[in-house]
């Protein structure tokens, strides 16, 4: 048997993720402090595909490169494949056919984290040998997503964020195609907004009477392109956690089910898990409550930090309320003086969002 390839698109602008996204890969941004990406790297490496093709953008593929490497960490053999200009998700397909060539191959969203990974999917395509298999899972808003309609266990229609979608079953993002999407990826036109979409080369497929089989996602599946959803995903990764302390306790308290990874110092502050805290962080006086992912080097003094996430070398000083769903990029830095008159001061870039509560 052709042994199976696999693709992650690690491109696109993050529009949604802004202003993090400004300086950083959207596929970079951490879920329980390990960037998204490296959830589907290891799906993939668990289904045991030895070769990936990682397809990157000019603006933050240097960035992607440096943190994936060349994958022996995962166990697999990576290649990147630049892609010029973000010309939709077909025209991807297309930019890797190179690498790709006539194998069989799992496509995987680099922002997308499916819970149950990806092997029982690989052996469904495997043994009853679809032309395309897609994952389906009913949203609330599915006008935000690919859109299936099906008949029975066949793919009738589909449709790229129709605005009165037929049904409620999105496209998640993660496809098995086999090398015959390269031809519908060549025959379809660009959507109205200017982009080949892999949704319509799929239908091509449909309309062609190749067999697309859809399956249903157990489990759940996040898209983590917005706020909400990434905080959401660092809830359910860090659900999964065994408790490991490896940090120095000075005066503390740490309940639950939390990792505090080896150099990170906690001092009169407790933490409440489910919660991480990277390595050469430093708390004091401080409490960090449930849902929270505390990144590698950030300083949190004398605050209340919940359900957020922290990127590396951020802080957090003296702060009157609780700090909670937030999320902050690489070296933000918050603080408030402890002189009156109150005033706020702020130098924050495009697109951010503050709430004073
Ligand atoms: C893409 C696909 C869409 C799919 C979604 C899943 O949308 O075009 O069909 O439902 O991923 O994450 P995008 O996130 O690029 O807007």
């Amino acid at each position: 048997m052709t042994p199976l390839k696999g693709l992650i698109l690690s491109g696109g602008k993050g529009t949604r993720l802004r202003p993090i996204t400004h300086t950083s890969a959207k596929q970079l941004v951490p879920v329980a402090n390990r960037p998204v990406l490296f959830y589907g790297i290891d799906a993939m490496a668990k289904a045991g595909i030895e070769e990936i093709g990682i397809i990157i953008a000019p603006e933050t593929g240097e960035e992607i490169k440096e943190v994936a490497g060349d994958g022996s960490a995962f166990g697999v053999k990576i290649t990147y494949i630049l892609q010029d200009e973000p010309a939709g998700l077909a025209h991807a397909v297309l930019t890797a056919e190179p690498f790709l060539k006539d194998s069989p191959f799992v496509m995987y969203l680099g922002d997308n984290l499916l819970q149950g990974g990806i092997d029982d999917l690989v052996a469904a395509f495997r043994s009853n040998e679809p032309d395309a298999l897609i994952l389906l899972t009913p949203v609330p808003d599915p006008e935000h997503f690919g859109v299936a309609e099906l008949d029975g266990d066949r793919v009738v229609a589909l449709a790229e964020k129709p605005p009165e979608p037929k049904t409620n079953l999105a496209l998640v993002g993660v496809y098995m195609f086999t090398p015959l999407i390269h031809d519908a990826a060549r025959a379809i036109e660009p959507s109205a907004r200017g982009e080949l979409e892999i949704t319509d080369a799929i239908q091509h497929l449909v309309d062609t009477d190749k067999r697309v089989e859809p399956h249903v996602v157990q489990g759940w599946w996040k898209d983590t392109g917005r706020l909400d959803d990434m905080l959401e995903a660092n809830r359910l990764i860090l659900d999964r956690f065994e408790r490991r302390v490896d940090g120095e306790l000075i005066d503390s308290q740490v309940e639950g089910r939390v990792v505090i990874e080896a150099g990170a110092t906690l001092t009169r502050s407790t933490v409440r898990g489910p919660a991480i805290i990277g390595a050469g962080a430093n708390l004091t006086d401080c409490y960090i409550g449930p849902y929270t992912a505390i990144g590698e080097d950030c300083v949190v003094e004398k605050a209340e930090v919940e359900h957020s996430i922290l990127l590396t070398g951020s802080s957090v000083h003296d702060l009157d309320g609780r700090m909670e769903s937030s999320l902050l990029g690489r070296n933000v830095h918050i603080r408030r003086s402890s002189g009156q008159p109150r005033a706020f001061r702020f130098m924050v870039g495009d697109n951010s969002d503050i709430g004073i509560l």
